[in-house]
């Protein structure tokens, strides 16, 4: 049997086989992209390579990602979708094309030496084409001159075969996508691998970026072709497994278990099958959440982690488990991955406490929230936009929950209405301005570049002024300020202040100049970089160093000499949750 442990190293003893180069496993939270909460895809932290900036590793690289899809979580329940998945994926920055890109996923999948599945249960799609860009015919000849049976090639629209970009505007592209015939019935006579029905498991992805989008939504050919693979590795890991579904792979098994124990059952029934694959992988979320330094909010990442913690919560309740149950499943979760994630254990204490905290808040108010719910449908058969609000301010259910709870009952919610309702009792200003930086740098204007050279030298001030122990729990830059997260247990005084200041200003007028570096992992630590989570596949890494003064793992971009900054300021320090300290500062 291919265990998930075998299958990634299988993965990228391949690539490195074929001239690949190992890259970092990306934090779960975007470093410079303000236009997205989480990584849903390898390319995601590629995207400044994907455009032509030189990658240090060079132009073939593969990794093991680890990915969010907060658009999935409703799909949750079904055999193949999951919110928090690992993904392996191949990357050609300008270097192989189609042709070997195509023959490489082949071989890996179908041949004796590698993952061995037979050839007849495998379908491919190719991108259709449309008035902008033409059908990728190469993609089909490719599989043919394979010997890929030509009534086995689907060709299919924009919307199933057109990949990214992920925000509205970046590197996108035609793809072939690889499916596994489950076996089942087809669901009719135009069940296609494009169909929903779960006949078809899709398992690789291969996109062959050549196009940007512009602004104004036209497809400009990129100078530089790429290709960016994605495969899940759960879901081939089920198919190499023989299960139909991936809650059945070994590394869910010890949860799923977990989760009967804990509601004292042998089987689950069909009614309970649901309950039970949410719980699995909203844990699974929760716990690679909470391992980011992200705690349970009410805005942004903090929402969905709170969003899937109180789901599995009532998931839970409605299989009579009336404890609390999570932070047993999260052991669980951090025993089985935290060879490869080694900041899961590191974290072990905090996800823990904040997963009970949690609980705690909302299991006082679910059983309450419910019965109003009741009484609320009871009367008048709906969820208008004001009970669902009610629902959310006075009980603490996610909009999801009420949605799902409508789902459920056949009760219809006023999900829209909700929104609108929300926004009213929002500090309108206040909620934009999040939305839309999320984390990072909201963009690579001079103002925003300077901030993030000074965020640079605000790291290392903290950590002569409060203590070795200071690292980033997160960033987030503009063009007016810089923010940045670090973990410390109270309030700073004036006078540490003062000294952060002064430490910063006096970086500022010493003109510093700032390099980039590329060097190995080893290296950048021996310099004493600041170092960001588990990066032991990575052989070169970039980094960027301001004078004697500061060491950093990052990727870009920043001034050339601090004499370009201006005078630093903190305006705001303040705890955001336990052991984690904001500070905002301008540069003036
Ligand atoms: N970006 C593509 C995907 O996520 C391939 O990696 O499917």
């Amino acid at each position: 049997m291919i265990s998930s442990g075998k299958l990634k190293k299988m993965y990228l003893e391949f690539f490195q086989k074929n001239g690949h180069k190992v890259i970092a496993n990306a934090s779960l939270i975007p470093e410079n992209d303000p236009t997205a909460l989480f990584i849903s895809a390898g390319m995601h932290p590629l995207v400044p390579y994907l455009l032509g900036q030189p990658h240090p590793s060079g132009k073939k690289l593969v990794n093991i990602q680890k990915c969010l899809r907060t658009n999935d979580i409703d799909e949750v329940g079904d055999n193949f979708h999951l919110s928090f998945f690992e993904m392996l994926g191949n990357w050609s920055l300008g270097d192989y094309f189609k042709e070997k890109s195509i023959r490489w996923s082949y071989e890996f999948l179908t041949s004796k030496e590698w993952l061995n599945i037979d050839k007849k249960r495998l379908y491919v799609t190719i991108f259709a084409g449309d008035e902008k860009v033409p059908s990728d015919t190469e993609s089909a000849r490719i599989w043919e001159e394979l010997g890929f049976p030509k009534e086995k090639i689907f060709y299919l629209p924009r919307e199933d075969n057109w990949w990214g970009p992920v925000g509205s505007t970046g590197p996108c592209g035609p793809d072939t996508e690889i499916f596994y015939d489950t076996g089942k019935e087809p669901c009719g006579s135009e069940c296609n691998p494009g169909c929903s029905c779960g006949k078809f498991n899709e398992i690789w992805n291969n996109v062959f970026m050549e196009y940007n989008r512009t602004p104004d939504g036209e497809y400009e050919l990129l100078e530089q072709k790429n290709v960016d693979t994605g495969m899940g590795v759960e879901r081939t890991v089920a198919v190499l497994q023989g299960k139909d579904n991936v809650y059945e792979i070994e590394t869910f098994l010890p949860i799923i278990n977990r989760i009967k124990e804990l509601a004292g059952i042998e089987e689950i029934s069909e009614n309970q099958t649901r309950n039970v694959r949410v719980i699995c992988d909203h844990s699974r979320a929760a716990t690679f959440l909470l391992a980011e330094g992200i705690v349970p909010l009410n805005v942004e990442q903090g929402y969905v982690l709170r969003r899937v913690i109180r789901g599995a919560i009532r998931h839970g309740k409605l299989m009579g488990i009336e404890e609390e149950f999570l932070s047993a499943l999260s052991q669980i979760v951090i025993e089985t991955y935290s060879e490869d994630y080694p900041h899961l254990k590191s974290n072990e204490d905090f996800i823990v406490t904040e997963l009970r905290k949690e609980y705690k808040k909302f299991s006082n108010t679910l059983a309450r929230g419910l019965n109003r719910f009741n009484r609320i449908v009871r009367n008048k058969n709906k969820i208008d936009s004001k009970d669902a609000f009610l629902l959310y301010q006075s009980f603490g259910f996610p909009i999801e929950i009420t949605k799902e709870l409508g789902l459920e009952n056949g009760i219809f919610v006023d999900v829209d209405g909700f929104h609108e309702e929300f926004q009213k009792h929002q500090k309108v200003s206040r909620v934009s301005a999040d939305k839309k930086f999320g984390s990072g740098l909201a963009d690579t204007s001079k103002e925003t570049v300077k901030l993030h050279t000074a965020t640079h030298l605000l790291n290392e001030a903290l950590r002569r002024v409060l203590g070795k122990e200071i690292t980033q729990k997160g960033s987030n830059i503009t063009q007016e300020r810089l923010r940045f997260d670090f973990n410390f247990d109270r309030k700073l005084t004036d006078q540490e202040i003062k000294d952060v200041e002064k430490i910063v200003n006096e970086q500022i007028k010493e003109v510093l100049p700032v390099k980039r570096i590329e060097t190995t992992l080893d290296e950048a630590i021996k310099m004493g970089s600041q170092a960001i989570f588990e990066q032991k596949y990575v052989e070169q890494v970039s980094v960027y160093s301001i004078g004697d003064f500061s060491v950093e793992l990052c990727s870009g971009p920043h001034v050339e000499n601090t004499g370009e900054l201006g005078q630093f300021k903190i305006i705001k320090e303040e705890g955001i949750s336990a052991g984690v300290r904001r500070i905002r500062a301008v540069l003036e």
